[in-house]
């Protein structure tokens, strides 16, 4: 299986992360799938932005949590970036449900419940990948441990996986017990008994944020099987470079 390339927050090394424009522009330049980032607004409507605070990628100030969506959609999420997005909007996460739907795209919303732990954030999300029939496509993650625990008790069809950025002591089995059946590691942390680990135990592992040829290949060759990246197009061109070849 060839590992799958995933758009971080759309393709961000050339449109503002998280919005329409870097996700169209991800599947125009062949990403597998695309990674976002989804928070709760202050009336329970799962919107897409990194940070819980608007102030980095808009022209407003605040947090996530105290806007309605309404609010949300006045602020502008492109002119941070370059004026030639300027307009952008914050989107929910149905637009990006509805736009993904008929594409042949993985999604991974990483739940930002490690800072602020949303209310009923797991439920809320999941029903709506529900209502779009996304389930098979999706996997959910996030780096809050308690919140991995919760999403295992939605159902099986749905990818679990827990977020890290740290060392573990045995993350595989972490991972399992929390009832995860995939891990996301910072590309640091990749080394190759918890490739060899990971596979035993049947978990996906996936590598973030891999914007580094010499990162890609040795991802692609370790045998990872998907990447996180803001520059899908690089990612396409170094694993083509493999061809159907195994990777070594
Ligand atoms: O999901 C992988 C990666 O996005 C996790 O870190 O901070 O870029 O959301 P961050
Ligand atoms: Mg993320």
């Amino acid at each position: 299986m060839q590992p799958n390339i995933y758009a971080h927050r759309g393709a961000s090394k050339q449109a503002p992360e998280n919005t329409m424009a870097a996700f169209s522009l991800a599947y125009k330049q062949g990403a597998d799938g695309i990674e976002t980032d989804v928070h709760l607004t202050k009336d329970y409507i799962p919107v897409l932005i990194h940070d819980e605070h608007v102030k980095r990628t808009t022209n407003g100030t605040g947090y996530i949590k105290d806007y309605t969506f309404r609010d949300l959609q006045q602020l502008d999420a492109g002119s941070w970036f370059s004026p030639e997005f300027a307009g952008s909007r914050i989107i929910s996460l149905d637009e990006c449900l509805k736009w993904i739907y008929d594409k042949p795209l993985h999604l991974n919303i990483e739940l930002k419940n490690n800072k602020i732990d949303y209310n009923r954030l797991e439920r809320i999300v999941y029903d709506r990948i529900s209502h779009y029939h996304l389930l098979h496509r999706t996997t959910l993650s996030t780096f809050n441990p308690i919140s991995v625990s919760r999403l295992k008790h939605l159902n099986q069809y749905i990818g679990v996986a827990l977020l890290t950025s740290k060392r573990y002591k045995n993350l595989v089995a972490a991972a399992e017990d929390l009832g995860a059946n995939a891990i996301h590691i910072k590309y640091r942390l990749l080394n190759r008994l918890l490739v060899d680990q990971s596979r035993q135990k049947n978990l996906a592992l996936r590598v973030y944020t891999v914007n580094k040829p010499k990162h890609m290949i040795r991802s692609f060759s370790m045998g990872c099987d998907g990447i996180f990246t803001d520059i899908p197009e690089m990612a396409v061109h170094y694993r083509n470079q493999f061809g159907d070849q195994p990777m070594k």
